[in-house]
């Protein structure tokens, strides 16, 4: 049984669209969010948490809005952001700009503490080969524990362009009144369309296909 690692059921709704029935079930786990400008070593190094806590097969989500007039804020920090600033605020901030593109971008990281083949997929080793090069010392500086960390994460990323605009909708969660793709907000969509075209949606695909030669 796969554990889908998250605080938010609305996300283990669209992930089980994607695998086979009975297949995975919620974890709810609040693992340490590192801050990291990307969403990579975020999900890599919750995803050995989680393994950890778990001891079964885990997959760990992290998202982020990156709007592109704002430099990609709140991008890995979108969740601190809508939980200060709120998501209508993030809006009114946008609709100031000229340029009020955005993505939401979403990194799965899979973790069930053995080996990966190769793949198109980048694995996150937690820079192994970077801490044996500096040596048992490391670099003098005492850094990241989990950069040595040993257990491998494989990566699933997922991307969805879109723009911000005025809230609409009642679906969805998070920012998906405020996101809008081809003329609908998220929180306009159903969730099967939501899906067909989101960040998670795209990232959950090429983890599902993956997954069941695994
Ligand atoms: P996390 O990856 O669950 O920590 O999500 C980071 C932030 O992005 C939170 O504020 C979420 O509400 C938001 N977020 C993540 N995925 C989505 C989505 O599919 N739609 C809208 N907001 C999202």
């Amino acid at each position: 049984m796969l554990r889908y690692v998250t605080t938010n059921p609305g996300k283990v709704r669209e992930a089980e669209r994607y695998l086979p029935d009975g297949s995975v079930e919620r974890l709810d786990f609040d693992y340490t969010e590192i801050q990291a400008d990307e969403l990579g070593p975020i999900a890599a190094r919750g995803a050995r948490e989680a393994y950890r806590h778990a001891d079964a097969p885990v997959l760990v989500d992290d998202a982020g809005l990156f709007v592109e007039g704002l430099d990609g804020f709140p991008g890995p920090y979108s969740s601190y952001v809508e939980e200060t600033l709120g998501v209508e605020r993030v809006h009114e901030i946008a609709a100031e700009l000229d340029d009020r593109r955005a993505a939401f971008r979403c990194v799965l990281g899979y973790c069930d503490g053995d080996g990966f083949a190769a793949s198109p997929d980048p694995v996150d080793r937690g820079d192994r080969d970077a801490a044996a090069a500096a040596g048992p010392d490391g670099d003098g500086e005492g850094g990241d524990p989990d950069e040595s960390d040993p257990l491998p994460v494989k990566l699933f990323e997922g991307y969805v362009p879109g723009r911000i605009v005025a809230p609409r909708g009642d679906g969805g969660f998070g920012y998906d009144p405020i996101f809008e793709h081809d003329g609908e907000t998220f929180a306009e969509m159903d969730t099967e369309r939501k899906n067909a075209v989101s960040h998670r949606g795209r990232a959950l695909e090429k983890f599902a296909e993956w997954y069941a030669d695994r």
